[in-house]
């Protein structure tokens, strides 16, 4: 998959021939489905079932983004000392991840610090790391050089491995976790702990479950929503098991959006990269406010309103607002350890 597509529901006539990635089948319906609604169904109308075109849903949903695999086996110890790195002071700043990425807040802690914080959770998942896309797999994402001016994590490569090799606990964890490697405690085996434990960190939600055959599990008001999600055209960008994580795309489409952030032209010092952004998952999307790669949007009912406005140049009214917002909030699946502490009592 490239980095790039282009902004197919938004210019109906280029849909058959640049909708890349999607069978022409999907390309045909997506078509139809930006005829516009009929307007004024009333909240009377709306509370008849709706229909969801199921196969569609599933073809434009159904399949993950092409993200980078681990190229290490991943082990026990290996998801261990991962935790255990994800959670360790480290660097000059004595931080953690984990104090940017706290994994009860659903990977994040809503805070803004040179960009809105991104979740570690089902991170592993997207085909490139940031909100510019600049490292291909959570292995790079968690120590990265400064680029651009753009830093993250815990320090350089000399401040973890010096934090790394202070502490007797972490060096026995590694031998561990890397046993025969005579030289267990490095910032590339760092680089392979933290990347296995972050590949434990996905969920599952109700919406996965409707994926999956068990169509009753969204209620007619929630397919309301995936309804109007599909219609207004959402769908030109959020698509996949992620509705997004897949593709960069430029946060302004139609109309612009002030922001002194250049986005992926930081790196690439291409204009015709300004305002370009990775496409954010909207999975668990109810749990990491604020949003936007600012965190300038506070609450889920103005994203939506945004986004339909901007992207699509569609004025959405409060109803479908709603009912999109009440389908969004499907994607939100439980926390990755509240789903061992399931599996371990169903055992
Ligand atoms: C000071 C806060 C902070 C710390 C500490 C921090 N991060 Fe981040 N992290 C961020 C911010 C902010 C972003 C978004 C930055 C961007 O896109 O330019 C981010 C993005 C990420 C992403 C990309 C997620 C995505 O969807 O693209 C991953 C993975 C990640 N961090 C992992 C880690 C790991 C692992 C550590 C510890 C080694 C760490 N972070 C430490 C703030 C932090
Ligand atoms: C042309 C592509 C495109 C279209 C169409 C589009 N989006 Fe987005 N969406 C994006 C991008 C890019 C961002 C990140 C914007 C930014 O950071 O400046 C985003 C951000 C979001 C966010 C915030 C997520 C977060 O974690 O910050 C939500 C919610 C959202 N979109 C929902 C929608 C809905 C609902 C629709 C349809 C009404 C829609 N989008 C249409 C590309 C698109």
């Amino acid at each position: 998959m490239t980095t790039r597509f282009f902004p197919c529901g938004a210019i109906a006539l280029l849909l058959t021939t640049l909708c890349n990635g999607l069978p022409a089948s999907v390309a045909a319906t997506l078509d139809t489905a930006l005829v516009p609604v009929p307007q004024e169904p009333g909240p009377a109308a709306k509370k008849k079932p709706v229909r969801v075109n199921y196969d569609l849903a599933k073809q434009l949903f159904g399949t993950e983004p092409a993200a980078p695999a681990a190229k290490v086996e991943s082990s026990k110890e290996k998801v261990d000392l991962g935790k255990s790195l994800y959670e360790a002071k480290l660097g000059k700043a004595q931080q953690s991840c984990a104090s940017c990425h706290d994994v009860a807040k659903y990977g994040q802690d809503g805070a803004v610090h040179d960009r809105n914080t991104l979740s570690t959770v089902n991170a592993a998942r997207h085909y490139a790391q940031f909100w510019d896309a600049r490292a291909a797999s959570v292995e790079d994402a968690a120590v990265i050089a400064p680029k651009n001016g753009v830093e993250h994590g815990v320090g350089d490569e000399a401040e973890v491995l010096a934090s790394l090799q202070a502490s007797a606990d972490l060096g026995k964890a590694f031998a561990a976790a890397f046993p025969g490697d005579a030289n267990a405690v490095s910032v590339a085996n760092f680089r392979v702990a933290i990347g296995a434990y972050l590949r434990t960190l996905v969920t599952k939600s109700k919406f996965d479950a409707y994926l999956d055959g068990d169509q009753k599990a969204l209620s007619n008001d929630e397919k309301l929503g995936l309804k109007l999600f599909m219609d207004t055209g959402c769908i030109t960008c959020h698509t996949t098991r992620l509705l997004g994580g897949h593709m960069i795309q430029k946060s302004g489409l139609l109309k612009p959006y002030p922001t002194e952030d250049t986005g992926r032209m930081r790196l690439s010092g291409s204009e015709a990269d300004k305002g370009f952004f990775k496409v954010p998952t909207l999975l668990n999307v109810e749990k990491t406010a604020p949003y936007y790669h600012d965190g300038k949007v506070a609450t889920l009912e103005d994203a939506v309103t945004h986004m339909a406005d901007m992207q699509l140049n569609k004025q959405l009214p409060p109803d479908d607002v709603a009912a999109i917002v009440a389908f969004l909030k499907t994607l939100t699946g439980p926390l990755p350890g509240a789903i061992d502490a399931r599996d371990e009592k169903k055992q």
